[in-house]
This record gives structure tokens, sequence and C-alpha cells, in this order.
């Protein structure tokens, strides 16, 4: 069965390019993955749509009501959605959080705006708040299409050749090795020769040394922090 992915907007329209090329296109027509980009708007009531207003206790910007979003997600939620909002107060987004997450069935993604959302939408409508780092976007649903992309792809089928994730950066814990094609020398710049000599057993040694020593320099708290260790514990 296709996971379902429905992604809660005022912004739609910024997913068509995201959601309409490449693997996340062909995964949905092969019927990996059914993406839904629902207009919160379309939940909205009143002569003006209105989806946020200002904060009690004043101060500046605008904060997501919650009438819009109760209504969206009561409508479109069933027993197995795990309804996901994207913050910068989440917990920061990991390749452990995608796996979880591609095991699902239905994913539900409230892209938060403006200078947040009503408390009551996180205590009551919630089950996971995310983050996709330690810095403001203008609005979730950029953070949404990064959680889409990094869920979808592990999705078996969605990248053609079976077990091509599992030996990438994040997924073993250590940062990927150095990969080299064709041809042998570019510019003066040589492919390691142990790379083309043909012994698998030299070459599989080789790239594990370098994943290493890649890591211990560029990501040492990876080696000190395994996938899916580290990092706060998910909301509720
Ligand atoms: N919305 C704004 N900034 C964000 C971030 N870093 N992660 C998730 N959602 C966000």
């Amino acid at each position: 069965m296709a996971l379902r992915i429905d992604i809660l907007t005022i912004f739609p329209r910024m997913l068509d390019g995201v959601l309409g090329e490449s693997i996340l296109k062909r995964a949905q027509q092969a019927g990996l993955v059914d993406f839904r980009c629902i207009n919160l708007r379309d939940y909205a009531t009143g002569a003006h749509l209105t989806v946020d207003d200002r904060p009690y206790g004043g101060g500046p910007g605008m904060v997501m009501k919650p009438e819009p979003v109760f209504k969206a997600v009561e409508d479109l939620r069933g027993p197995d959605t795990q309804v996901l909002l994207m913050t910068p107060q989440g917990a920061t987004f990991k390749q452990a959080t995608a796996q979880r997450l591609a095991a699902e069935t239905h994913l539900l993604i409230i892209c938060g705006h403006y200078e947040g959302v009503d408390e009551r939408i996180r205590e009551a409508l919630v089950d996971l708040e995310i983050s996709i780092g330690d810095y403001v976007l203008t609005n979730g649903v950029i953070a949404a299409a990064v959680v889409a992309d990094a869920v979808v792809r592990l999705l078996p089928g969605a990248l053609g050749g079976e077990g091509a994730t599992d030996d990438e950066s994040f997924t073993t814990g250590l940062l990927e090795y150095p990969q080299y094609t064709r041809p042998p020398v570019f510019r003066g710049m040589a492919v390691p020769d142990i790379l083309t000599n043909g012994n698998h057993g030299e070459i599989a040694r080789w790239r594990q040394k370098q994943a290493q020593a890649r890591t211990r320099v560029r990501r040492p708290d990876l080696l000190d922090n395994p996938p899916g260790q580290s990092g706060p514990p998910p909301a509720n």
C-alpha cells in the first residue's frame, strides 16, 4: 500500500516543482507514495478566509489560528495517521527519523508559518514536532518538502537499485567514502590505484578506512552519537 503524505500549507503551489520532478514524481507514478497538498485556506471561514491573527499579550507577527488547523486535521486524519508539525522548535530531523516515518502508512504534515502556531495545535493535534536544522525558514513548507524527500527515497523500490541507501552517510553512522568515476586521470588528478585494481576486498577495506577518517575530521560528533541515539525524544 502506498504511503500517503498530506501536506497542509497556505502555499501548496510551492510544492509543485519538488513533487513534480525526479524520484518523488516517479515514486508517485509507481504507486509507492500518494502526495496530497492541502490548502489550509480551504478550511478557513469568514469573508477573508483568515488563517492567522495577532498574538495575545502583544508582540510582532501573526500566529496561526487553531480553528482551520483543527478542522483540517480532524477531516484528514485516520486511526493510523502520524501528525507532524514543521517548526524550528522541533526535534532535529535525522536519518533515523526518516527511517521510522518511512514505515508509517499516513503522514499529515502541518507547515507552520509566521511567528508560530497557536499552542493548542501543538498540545492537542501533533504527534511529532520536527525541525530540519538550527535556522529559521520563512515557512514550514520547504522543511516539509525536505522531510518528504528523505522519507520517500527510503521506500522500497523508490531508488531503483534495492540497497542503494544501505551504505550511505548517516545510515552507517559514518560519512560516505570518496567516490570517483571515469576518466581515470582528469586535469592531472588521478583516481586512487586501489579502486582500479579489481580487488574487492582491498577496495572495501580502503573505503571503510576513508569513511572513518573523513567522519573523524568532519563530523566527530557522529562517532560519539551513533544514528538514532542522539537528539531529544519526540513530543508526546
Ligand atoms: N519552519 C521555519 N524554520 C523551520 C525549520 N528550521 N525546521 C522546520 N520548520 C521550520
